[in-house]
């Protein structure tokens, strides 16, 4: 498949990869897209790798995946242009974050309202599915822990959808993907982030997941 991928930093590069070993052919999108980073990039990813600007990546896109800082993401999906989006797949990779200096990130929209609902009010036409926001990038693809695969929690409105994500999900070896149901399941998954790097600021690595057990 055709995948965009707007965002250039770690979490864009990494999906980006990972969708490259699936087979995909990768555009990512960019305000800089002859970055020294993003040469680097698709050096090391091949010919199915190419670099564009925002709109080039959204419009490349069957799959179009969102990895931007929260507070560039209405500005990043201005440039792409929400026609761009209509009908498609976006998995939402995002947090909507507010960084402070001597304590862990806050939510920037608070508990009644979420970055994944907000983003499906910016692209009304696209499926949302909120994915891949609850770890850390290092583990996004081929996740191996001792304890077994970890639990990846998705959200969306849009059932098709999220059968698409669990399978690129399933592909990246996360076995365990739980539905969490609509679009507005991501204010549950969002303050799971900020669980998540309180865990890595107290204990000094980013080496964990979570995972649901049941019996
Ligand atoms: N880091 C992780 O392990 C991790 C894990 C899960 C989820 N997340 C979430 O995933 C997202 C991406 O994180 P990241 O660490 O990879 O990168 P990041 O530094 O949060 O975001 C980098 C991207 O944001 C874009 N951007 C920043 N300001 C912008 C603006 N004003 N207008 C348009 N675009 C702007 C940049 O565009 P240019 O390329 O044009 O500079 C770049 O592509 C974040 O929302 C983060 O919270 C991160």
């Amino acid at each position: 498949m055709r995948i965009g991928v707007l965002g250039t930093g770690p979490v864009g590069r990494m999906l980006g990869g990972g969708f490259i070993s699936r087979g995909d052919e990768v555009m990512i999108g960019s305000r800089e897209p002859d970055s020294d980073k993003l040469k680097e990039w698709k050096a090391a990813n091949g010919p199915r790798a190419s670099t564009g600007s925002f709109a080039d990546a959204a419009k490349f896109g069957e799959i179009v995946v969102l990895a931007t800082l929260w507070s560039g993401t209405e500005s990043a999906l201005k440039l792409a242009g929400p026609g761009n989006f209509k009908g498609k797949t976006v998995i939402d990779a995002t947090n909507p974050l507010l960084f402070h200096d001597d304590a862990p990130p806050s939510l920037a929209l608070g508990w009644d309202d979420s970055g994944g609902e907000q983003i499906q009010r910016w692209l009304p036409g696209a499926h949302v599915v909120k994915a891949f926001n609850i770890v850390g990038n290092a583990h996004f693809i081929k996740p191996d822990f001792p304890g077994g695969p970890p639990t990846m929690f998705i959200a969306g409105n849009d059932a098709r959808a999220k059968e698409t994500v669990t399978k690129i999900l399933h592909d990246f070896g996360w076995s365990d993907v739980i539905d969490a149901g609509g679009i507005e399941g991501a204010r549950l998954l969002e303050p799971m982030c900020i669980l998540w790097v309180v865990y890595a600021m107290d204990g000094g690595s980013r080496d964990h997941a979570f995972k649901l057990l049941r019996k």
